[in-house]
């Protein structure tokens, strides 16, 4: 058992509290880059820092956001004005997380899949952020559906990380988030999506039981179970709370801390909508809270609408807050759109 293991409890309970979810801004330079150099925003350290810092200092987003996960640039940066974000996240009474694995990279033996990489040094570089004040972790595994893939070689190495991973974040005081991210991407049915995340998750609470990772001190961060995004045929809202729902009642064990799912290129008011149908309908069977870990689907319209201009930061940070709000109220089976 980790030496942390009652702060471990407390930390992933508080990351799922009742009415609040994850937000992933943890976009390494090279994604966040990307996103900015389609509005034409600088692709600089010092725009990195001013986005940043506007999504932090967004009033009141502690009400619906129980913590941030940071990129190693960003939990080192202070404000343009020599604040640390860190202080800024705690000052809110936030909790700061952070990005450990080092990406997706492709899987030898394995053509057209993906495998994350990080785990060299990865005990001595939680020392260093638990140090700095992180309480919680991040690792995205990717799975990808086509023409004959996910294969069991993808899946099985896949899952051996995220355990890997999961362990030594325990053994170091950080919560691990652990994401396995079946990608929205192809033309297949909403039926094997679900197969596929069946077939994954059970493969990684296989691989956290073999490496003694303890539930009740981690939160899984799932991908729902929707038709790929070229599939003509899309299911309806309901069909995707019921599915996903089923899935991880089959797979996901009672003792996990908490559900937080990623929005994986949904839009925004569908990530929203699909949350809530879950609490809507499933609230009462579900024995873990079923929240929301979002990236894209909280920062986009702020983004979009700052676009880097200065003079447009507060109106940036009314959009960002209200999405964190719609969430934070799909948790609860309350959103209305
Ligand atoms: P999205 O919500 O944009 O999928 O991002 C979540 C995330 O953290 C991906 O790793």
């Amino acid at each position: 058992m980790s030496r942390y293991a009652e702060e471990l409890r407390t930390t992933a309970k508080a990351m799922v509290a009742r009415g609040k979810g994850i937000l992933a801004m943890d976009e390494s330079n090279g994604t966040c880059n990307k996103r900015f150099d389609k509005l034409g925003i600088p692709t600089t350290e010092e725009y990195r820092q001013i986005y940043r810092s506007l999504i932090l200092q967004t009033p009141e987003l502690s009400n619906y956001i129980s913590g941030p996960i940071l990129y190693d640039e960003t939990i080192r940066q202070t404000t343009p004005d020599g604040v640390p974000l860190l202080k800024i996240i705690t000052d809110a009474g936030m909790i700061p997380g952070i990005k450990v694995d080092t990406g997706a990279k492709d899987l030898a033996g394995c053509p057209n899949e993906k495998v994350t990489e990080g785990l060299d040094g990865l005990r001595d570089r939680i020392a260093e952020y638990y140090s700095m004040g992180a309480r919680f972790a991040k690792w995205r595994a990717v799975i990808t559906i086509g023409n004959g893939i996910p294969s069991r070689g993808c899946i099985k190495a896949n899952a051996h990380g995220l355990a890997r991973y999961a362990a030594l974040c325990q053994e170091g005081g950080l919560v691990p988030i652990v994401e396995p991210e079946v990608l929205i991407d192809g033309d297949h049915t909403l039926e094997r999506c679900w197969n596929v995340t069946d077939e994954t998750l059970h493969e990684v609470f296989n691989q956290l039981y073999t490496q003694n990772v303890a539930f009740d001190q981690m939160v899984l961060k799932p991908s729902m179970v929707i038709s790929g995004k070229d599939c003509p045929q899309q299911a309806s809202v309901e069909e995707v709370a019921k599915a996903t729902i089923s899935c991880l009642l089959k797979n996901v064990p009672a003792t996990v801390a908490g559900i937080a799912f990623l929005s994986g290129g949904q839009s925004k008011e569908q990530s929203s909508a699909h949350l809530n149908a879950m609490n809507q309908m499933f609230g009462d069977q579900c024995p873990w809270p079923v929240t929301f870990s979002y990236a894209r689907a909280i920062q986009q319209p702020a983004l979009d609408y700052w676009a880097g201009d200065s003079s447009r930061i507060s109106g940036a940070q009314t959009r960002l807050l209200k999405r964190a709000q719609c969430n934070g109220a799909a948790s609860l089976g309350e959103y209305s759109s």
